[in-house]
């Protein structure tokens, strides 16, 4: 089969089309037959730094919708999966691929109506801003929302998420103005460009401050983010997108009465698999009834794979980006 195979950490360029053999699925395991992998800003971490990469080569790719192509022992019993079945998945690595393999736990399959291309921009993003909003960040109706990323995949999500879940002032935060409609139109009241969320803050809480900010940035916006809390209000740190070292939080920081607090969706669905389940079948519902829409803004072929990761690190990407790979329902 053809995949898309990292021998050594870089550029774009590293992202190599190649012939490697099918995997075949273990115990509790299943093979899908890809239709789309959507891209993920971490996967360009993995590529250039090796984040999460246990050895090379490796093969990148978090999420993918397809069709289960065949079941490893024990997979069908504890999910009622079946061969043919239309699902998305969360899988480790492997995803820019014609064959994934996914533990069965991961797999999700597809509430009616829901086409095989929309699918696969969902198994990432939209359980982590579910997970962000409502299980780390603990938000109550009426409370502000402040975003990092607003126009991004995750960003995207939030701010409809948000909405839904009846928050007051949603802000969001992008690197460019071309950004700003995009978030505008996902669900934020406002959009701030780079430092201006600063003062906008102080602004549009009326001195107040966030009760609920969401940084996937890290360094010195993480800092700033931290002193832009109101009273009790929560931070969850979910990323580190702009490659400062790790941050660290004193106690008097969280004086009189914050809390900082993290989400991972990967160790999620390593450790507690049916979290993830519960926020994947959740969200998706969401997608399928038409309360939630992730855009795609590209859509490229697998042999593509370099193009996409240069088109997200020029930073002038909305929504989700999907990998093109075998045949859509
Ligand atoms: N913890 C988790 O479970 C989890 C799950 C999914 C994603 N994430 C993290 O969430 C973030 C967004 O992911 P995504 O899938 O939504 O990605 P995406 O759609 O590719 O968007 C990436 C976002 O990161 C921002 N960005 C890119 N380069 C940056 C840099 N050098 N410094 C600061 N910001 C930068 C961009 O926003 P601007 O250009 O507007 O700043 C863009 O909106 C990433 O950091 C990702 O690692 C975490």
């Amino acid at each position: 089969m053809r995949a898309i195979v990292v021998e050594e950490f870089g550029g774009p360029e590293v992202l190599k089309l190649t012939e490697v053999p099918e995997p075949e699925p273990g115990p509790g395991r299943l093979s899908i037959d890809v239709a789309y992998a959507g891209v993920n800003f971490a996967e360009l971490k993995a590529r250039s730094v090796g984040y999460r990469v246990a050895s090379l080569p490796y093969l990148p790719g978090l999420e993918v919708s397809g069709r289960i192509r065949a079941l490893g022992p024990g997979a069908a019993e504890s999910t009622g999966l079946r061969v043919g079945q239309p699902v998305a998945a969360l899988i480790g690595s492997g995803g820019y691929a014609e064959v994934a393999l996914a533990d069965a736990d991961t797999v999700f399959a597809l509430p009616a109506g829901l086409s095989l291309r929309i699918a696969a921009t969902l198994p990432t993003v939209l359980p982590t801003a579910h997970g962000l909003l409502h299980r780390a960040g603990r938000l109550r109706a009426g409370e502000s929302v402040l975003v990092h990323g607003a126009a991004g995949g995750v960003g995207t999500a939030v701010g409809q998420l948000a909405r839904l879940a009846g928050a007051g002032r949603i802000l969001g935060v992008v690197s460019g103005a071309a950004k700003v409609e995009h978030a505008l139109r996902s669900g934020y009241d406002e959009v701030f460009v780079g430092d201006e969320f600063v003062d906008g803050v102080g602004r549009a809480t009326e001195g107040r401050g966030i009760d609920l900010a969401l940084d996937s940035v890290g360094g010195e916006t993480f800092r700033r983010t931290l002193a832009a809390l109101a009273p009790f209000g929560r931070l969850v740190s979910f990323g580190n997108a702009g490659g400062e070292p790790p941050w660290q939080v004193g106690q008097t920081d969280l004086y009189p009465g914050r809390s900082v607090a993290g989400f991972s969706i990967l160790q999620l669905s390593q450790s507690a698999p049916a979290e993830l389940r519960a926020l994947a079948e959740e969200t998706f519902a969401l997608v399928a009834a038409g309360s939630v829409e992730l855009p795609v803004s590209a859509e490229l072929p697998l042999s593509e794979a370099a193009e996409a990761h240069r088109l997200i690190e020029s930073r002038t990407t909305t929504g989700k980006l999907l990998l093109r790979v075998g045949d859509d329902d």
